[in-house]
C-alpha cells in the first residue's frame, strides 16, 4: 500500500467532511475522486497531502512514498521565483545539496578545516550519485516540451495565468516521477491539445494517480477505479465512470425494489392488522402480526440527493433587433493573425456557441465583443443592449478576502443585502454561509458565486467564456437548461460538447480569420460537417448492411392461473372438510406467491425494455413493448388482490 486513510473523520467547524473513512491506494492505481461540488474532495487530497490534519482516525503513507499534488487553485500559490526555479522544485534535494556546498565551499576558503572538508567531499559524493549536475538541463528540456520558449524560462511564475502556471506545474512533477501524483481537476485550465497532451502522458505514468474532474469523458480514458465522496462516505466502484454510472444505477434498482416489495409487505401485513385488530377472536394474531412488523430491518429508499441551484437568468429590458455587428475587424497577436476583414452580427434571440480551431482565437473575439480588447474595425452595440461578461477565468478575479454577500455587492445591482442573500440562497448557499471568506470556497462554490453575479446583472446579453468549468455535472445541466429558458441572447465559448448541444441555436467557426455562421443548433452542425466532408471526399456511401435487429425469442407471458373464487364458508363444517379447503388455499396462496413474483420480474424486465434506446426510437416496437407491459400490469394488479382475499380467509380460518 502506498497511502490511505484509516477511519478518518474530518470536519470544518461543526461541518464533517468525511466520517469514518477507509481508503487504501496501491501501486499503479488509476483513481478517479468525484462528487459533487462542495462535497470535500479537494479536503481528500490535502489531508493525503499532510495539509489537513484529521479530527478522528489516521492518513496513513509509506515513509518512503513521494507524493505529486496539484492545486485546483493555482492561484493560491503565488513566487516571485522564475519558472525554471519552480520547475526545478522537484530537485529538492538536490538543490539542498547545491545550496551547502556553496557554502561550504566558501567557508573553506576562508579557512582550513578537516571536518568541513570531509562533509565537503561527501555532499560532492552525493550530488554525483543524485545525477545532480544535470537537473538544470533536464528541467529546460520538459518546459521546452510544454511549450515554454527559452526567453519565458527566466520570467517570474506570477506573471503567467493560469493554463500556463498548471504548466510549469506539471513539468514540476513530471520531473519528481511522485509514487502518488494528485491532480485537482486538472482539466479546467487547459484548451484541447493540451488536454490531449496530458492524456498521452497520464496514459503512461508508471507511478499511481488520483484525478479529481467532473469530465466524464477525460475520466473514462484515465482511471479504472471511482471512489465517490458522497453523503460524507466514500463508495468504491472498480471500473470507468460509465461503468460507475451503470453500477450506481444497478445498485439503486436493487435498493429501490427491495425497498418497494418490502413496502408491498408492510401494507399488506398493515391491512391485515387494520382489518382483525378489532375483532376479539383475531386480535392475538393482529397483535403478534405488529409485533413481527416492529422488528424489520426497514429498507431505505434509493433516492439520490443532489444539490440544485435555482438558476434563473432574467432580463429588465428588451433590446432592438440587433444587438451587436462586427464590420471588418482585424486583430494579429505579433506575428499571428487571429482576425482578419471579420464581419458578423449577433441578432436578438441569437445563442450562439463560438467553437473549433484549438487555437485562441475564440475567447480573444469573446474579449473584443466584450471590449476588454484592443483591435482595429468596428464593433457597434444595438439599440438598449445590457450586457454581462463572464471570462475565463472569472473566479480568479473574485476578490479571496471578501465575505460573499460582500462579492455580490460589488456587482452594481442596486439590490438589498436581503435580496443578496436570497439571490446566493439560490445558488445553495444558505444563512451563514453569506458571512464565509471567498477563501474558503471549493472550486464549484467560487464558480457559483461568480454566476450569482453574473445572473443579478439583469443583462439581455451574456458572453460566456467555459462557464462550466468546475461546476459539477448536475449544475451544468442546470445551468444549461437556464440558458435553454434565458429570455436574452448569449455568446459561448465551451469545450463541452454536451453543454453546447443543449444551449446554441447557431454556431460560430473562426475560419481563416473569418466567421463563419451555421444557422443551427450543434448536432446539426456536426451532421453538415461530416456531409461536407463526405462530399470533398467524393466517398460513394454504400454501407447498407444495416442489419436487421434480431428480436431475442421471448416467452409470451402466460395468462394468469384463473384463481377459483373464493366463498367464505359461514355455518358450521366439519373439520376434515375445513382442513381440507385450507390446504387448497395454501396452495392457491402459494402459486399466486411464486406467480406474483415471477410477474415482477417480467414487469422489470419490460420495463428495461422500454428504456432500451433501440426499443424506444421505433415507435412500433415500443407500442408492442408498451402493450406487454401494460397487460403484466394488469394481471399483476389482480392476482395481487387475490393474493390478498385468500390471506385474509386463510388467517380468518385460524390455526386449528
Ligand atoms: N478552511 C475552510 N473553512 C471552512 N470551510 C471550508 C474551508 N475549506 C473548505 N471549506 C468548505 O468545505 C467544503 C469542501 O470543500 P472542497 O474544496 O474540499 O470541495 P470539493 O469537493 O473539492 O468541491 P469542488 O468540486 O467545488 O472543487 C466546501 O463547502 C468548502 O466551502
Ligand atoms: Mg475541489
Amino acid at each position: 500500500m502506498l497511502a490511505g486513510l484509516q477511519n478518518l473523520t474530518f470536519e470544518f467547524g461543526a461541518r464533517a467532511i468525511v466520517e469514518d473513512a477507509t481508503w487504501h491506494i496501491h501501486p499503479g492505481e488509476r483513481i478517479g475522486l468525484i462528487g459533487y461540488n462542495g462535497t470535500g474532495k479537494s479536503t481528500l487530497l490535502k489531508l493525503f497531502a499532510g495539509e489537513y490534519l484529521p479530527n478522528k482516525g489516521t492518513v496513513e503513507r509509506s515513509r518512503t512514498t513521494t507524493i505529486g499534488y496539484l492545486h485546483q487553485d493555482l492561484l493560491s500559490f503565488d513566487t516571485n521565483e522564475s519558472i525554471l526555479q519552480v520547475a526545478m522544485g522537484a530537485f529538492e534535494r538536490v538543490m539542498q545539496v547545491q545550496k551547502e556546498i556553496d557554502q561550504l565551499g566558501k567557508e573553506l576558503e576562508a579557512e582550513e578545516n578537516e571536518e568541513k572538508l570531509i562533509k565537503y567531499t561527501d555532499l560532492l559524493q552525493e550530488m554525483d550519485v543524485l545525477d545532480g549536475y544535470d537537473v538544470e538541463h533536464k528541467t529546460e528540456d520538459v518546459l521546452h516540451g510544454l511549450g515554454f520558449k527559452q526567453e519565458d524560462i527566466i520570467r517570474p511564475y506570477k506573471e503567467f495565468s493560469g493554463g500556463w502556471r498548471m504548466r510549469v506545474l506539471l513539468a514540476k512533477m513530471i520531473l519528481m516521477k511522485p509514487d502518488l501524483l494528485m491532480l485537482d481537476e486538472p482539466t479546467n485550465h487547459l484548451d484541447l491539445p493540451s488536454i490531449e497532451w496530458l492524456e498521452k502522458y497520464l496514459i503512461h505514468y508508471q507511478g499511481a494517480v488520483i484525478i479529481v474532474s467532473h469530465d466524464k469523458y477525460f475520466l473514462n480514458r484515465m482511471v479504472n477505479k471511482i471512489v465517490e465522496l458522497y453523503q460524507r462516505k466514500l463508495h468504491i466502484y472498480s471500473g470507468n465512470y460509465s461503468f460507475y454510472e451503470q453500477e450506481k444505477e444497478v445498485r439503486l434498482e436493487l435498493q429501490q425494489r427491495a425497498f418497494d416489495n418490502q413496502q408491498d409487505f408492510i401494507r399488506q401485513q398493515e391491512r391485515f392488522i387494520e382489518r382483525f385488530k378489532a375483532k376479539a377472536s383475531k386480535a392475538a394474531q393482529a397483535q403478534s402480526v405488529q409485533k413481527r412488523l416492529d422488528k424489520i430491518d426497514r429498507v431505505e429508499e434509493a433516492s439520490i440527493e443532489r444539490p440544485s441551484m435555482k438558476i434563473n437568468f432574467s432580463i429588465e429590458k428588451v433590446p432592438g433587433k440587433i444587438i451587436c455587428t462586427l464590420k471588418e475587424v482585424n486583430k494579429q497577436f505579433g506575428p499571428i493573425e487571429i482576425l482578419d476583414m471579420a464581419s458578423a452580427e449577433i441578432e436578438r434571440g441569437d445563442k450562439i456557441a463560438l467553437i473549433g480551431a484549438n487555437g485562441k482565437g475564440k475567447s480573444t473575439l469573446l474579449r473584443i465583443i466584450a471590449d476588454r480588447e484592443t483591435f482595429d474595425g468596428d464593433r457597434i452595440w444595438g439599440h438598449n443592449v445590457a450586457e454581462s461578461f463572464y471570462a475565463q477565468h472569472q473566479l480568479e478575479h473574485l476578490k479571496l478576502d471578501n465575505t460573499l454577500i460582500e462579492e455580490m455587492q460589488t456587482a452594481g445591482s442596486k439590490k438589498t443585502d436581503l435580496e443578496l442573500r436570497t439571490v446566493l440562497g439560490c445558488f445553495l448557499f444558505s444563512g451563514d454561509d453569506a458571512d464565509k471568506r471567498i477563501r474558503v470556497l471549493s472550486g464549484g462554490e467560487k464558480a457559483r458565486v461568480a454566476l450569482a453575479k453574473t445572473i443579478i446583472s439583469k443583462s439581455n446579453f451574456l458572453m460566456l467564456d467555459e462557464p462550466t468549468n468546475h461546476l459539477d455535472m448536475h449544475s451544468v445541466d442546470l445551468l444549461a437548461d437556464a440558458l435553454g429558458k434565458y429570455e436574452g441572447s448569449l455568446i459561448l465559448v465551451s469545450h463541452d460538447r454536451y453543454f453546447i448541444s443543449k444551449t446554441a441555436n447557431k454556431i460560430w467557426e473562426i475560419v481563416d480569420g473569418k466567421i463563419v455562421e451555421f444557422k443551427g443548433g450543434y448536432e446539426e452542425w456536426v451532421a453538415w460537417k461530416e456531409r461536407m466532408e463526405k462530399q470533398a471526399k467524393q466517398a460513394d456511401s454504400t454501407n447498407n448492411n444495416k442489419k436487421s435487429a434480431q428480436q431475442p425469442d421471448k416467452k409470451k407471458v402466460s395468462p394468469a392461473e384463473e384463481a377459483t373464487p373464493v366463498v367464505l364458508k359461514s355455518g358450521p363444517t366439519i373439520d376434515k372438510e375445513r382442513q381440507k379447503e385450507k390446504k387448497k388455499l395454501q396452495r392457491q396462496f402459494e402459486e399466486l406467491e411464486t406467480n406474483i413474483s415471477r410477474l415482477k420480474q417480467e414487469k422489470n424486465k419490460s420495463e428495461l425494455a422500454l428504456a432500451d434506446q433501440e426499443i424506444y426510437s421505433d415507435k412500433l416496437k415500443f407500442q408492442e413493448a408498451e402493450k406487454k407491459y401494460n397487460a403484466i400490469v394488469q394481471e399483476l394488479s389482480t392476482s395481487e388482490q387475490e393474493y390478498e382475499k385468500i390471506f385474509e380467509i386463510i388467517m380468518e380460518m385460524g390455526d386449528n
